[in-house]
């Protein structure tokens, strides 16, 4: 499961319904940049780390090894988890996924001061910085947290290296590595009963025909290879993430299911082409109560935009789609979709990759009624005004994907399953309403 725009489609609501049917839930890339928010019976749980699976006691949870683990916020959420009674004792810990460390997170947060205007607006976790140690092969690994003897010399080294950017680059005092190494330690004793080959468990609950589904966070906008770069994110989110980012091959997955709002949001810089500005932007941002999970950053709101919307179907070869929060729509008189950019006065259907291109492209909207009432309550297709309805069919003619779930609020109950999204046909090419799409 994946997120089809720029991250926060309410990929945690849609894990956790599709969570009663999985034996594993795995993560397969980022780390506490994430936030996925899930309401169960009238309580919230914000989960950054944890699978949202968690919430079913006999779900095995998996933090794969694609994954960056900052274990003071894992220990956070797993203690939060405990306070409510919420068990932990099926969640797993890839040996391999890398750790944040205190200098990633100050790296990030300098790094970002320092680009001024050109800023990408990083949620300051130190994503970036574990991930670039990992590719420059000076990263720690959850491994190497559990060998405390070894882990004392790497990190003696490591942070000796690191206070040298932290004092020339940046302008900041030294960390004390004895501080850190007994810090790390610290949290390594209360990882370690967590911690397993997570490729192996993997490879054996598909052999013993379990039910695994992979959670992305973030989205396909924010992946490093093929969102809006430089504005993206230092992991894949896209479906082929969750190969890499846990040891599973490619021929092991049946299906992709994508999440994508009703309208579209973005925390952070970068360019947005459906961005809204003034009242119909708050609107949206009031009613959806778009606050970032993580960061408490107001998230920018905007259209829904089919182009970004078709370039996810395709990277990702999404079978079905869920669409979230449609109740947020409820009031407006009338609702726009962008259907192409116009690029240099050219009518441009596909997603380009430049993003200074991109931030020159004008939206090519089409108009659709609103219906102007709740949807709230609405269980069945059959319950939703037509003009709702007629809206979903047109955004799964334009994007050539069949719709699998309607979310209508944050509750698992507010839901509209259209299609078992896990059970039902492949890449069904059907609308909304079940009737064949034309390719
Ligand atoms: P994620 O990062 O993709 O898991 O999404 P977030 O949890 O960061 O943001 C989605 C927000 O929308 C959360 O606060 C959810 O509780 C909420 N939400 C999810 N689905 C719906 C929906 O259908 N309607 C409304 N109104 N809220 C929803
Ligand atoms: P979930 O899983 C929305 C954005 C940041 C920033 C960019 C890079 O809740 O959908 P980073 O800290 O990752 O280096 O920041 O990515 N970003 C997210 N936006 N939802 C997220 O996660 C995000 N995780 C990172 O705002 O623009
Ligand atoms: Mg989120």
């Amino acid at each position: 499961m994946i997120g089809a725009q720029w991250g926060d489609e309410g990929k945690g609501k849609i894990t956790d319904l599709l969570s009663k049917s999985a034996d594993v839930v795995v993560r397969y890339q980022g780390g506490v940049n994430a936030g996925h928010t899930v309401v169960v019976q009238g309580q919230t749980f914000k989960l950054h780390l944890i699978p949202s699976g968690i919430l079913y006691p006999d779900t095995e949870c998996i933090i794969g090894c694609g994954t960056v683990i900052d274990p003071k916020v894992l220990i956070e959420e797993l203690d939060q988890l405990e306070a409510l009674n919420i068990s932990t004792r099926n969640l797993l810990i890839s040996e391999t996924a890398h750790v944040t460390m205190p200098y990633h997170r100050l790296i990030d947060r300098a790094s970002e001061e320092r680009r001024g205007d050109h800023k990408i607006g990083t949620t300051g976790r130190g994503i970036g910085p574990t991930y670039a140690d990992k590719s420059e092969r000076t990263g720690i690994r959850v491994l190497d947290l559990m060998n405390p003897q070894g882990l004392r010399k790497q990190l003696n080294w490591t942070i000796n290296y690191k206070n040298v950017i932290l004092e020339k680059l940046y302008n900041l005092p030294p960390l004390d590595p004895e501080a850190v190494i007994e810090e790390y330690l610290a949290y390594a004793e209360r990882l370690r009963p967590h911690v397993v080959d997570s490729s192996l468990r993997i490879y054996d609950a598909i052999h013993r025909k379990r039910n695994i589904l992979f959670e992305g966070a973030q989205g396909t906008l924010l992946d490093l290879d093929h969102g809006t770069y430089p504005y993206v994110t230092s992991s894949n989110p896209v479906a082929g993430g969750a190969c890499v980012g846990t040891g599973v091959g490619p021929t092991m997955i049946d299906r992709v299911i994508g999440v994508a709002k009703a309208y579209t949001t973005r925390v952070g810089e970068g360019p947005f082409p459906t961005e809204l500005q003034g009242t119909l932007g708050e609107l949206l941002c009031d009613r959806g109560a778009e606050f970032g999970t993580t960061t408490g950053r107001k998230r920018r709101c905007g259209w829904f935009d089919a182009v970004i919307g078709r370039y996810a179907v395709r990277i990702n070869g999404m079978d079905c789609l869920a669409i979230t929060k449609l109740d947020v729509l409820d009031e407006l008189e009338e609702i726009k979709v962008c259907v192409a950019y116009e690029i240099d006065g050219q009518r441009c259907e596909n997603f380009p990759s430049s993003a200074r291109v991109f931030a020159s492209c004008q939206p090519i909207y089409k108009t659709l009624p609103g219906w102007q009432k709740s949807t709230a309550e609405c269980r069945t297709l059959e319950d939703l005004p037509k003009q709702a309805l007629d809206y979903l069919k047109f955004l799964a003619e334009l994007m050539e994907v069949p719709i699998a779930i309607v979310s209508l609020g944050a509750s698992r109950d507010q839901t509209i399953i259209v299609e078992d999204p896990i059970h039902g046909p492949k890449r069904a090419l059907l609308h909304a309403d079940g009737t064949p799409v034309s390719v």
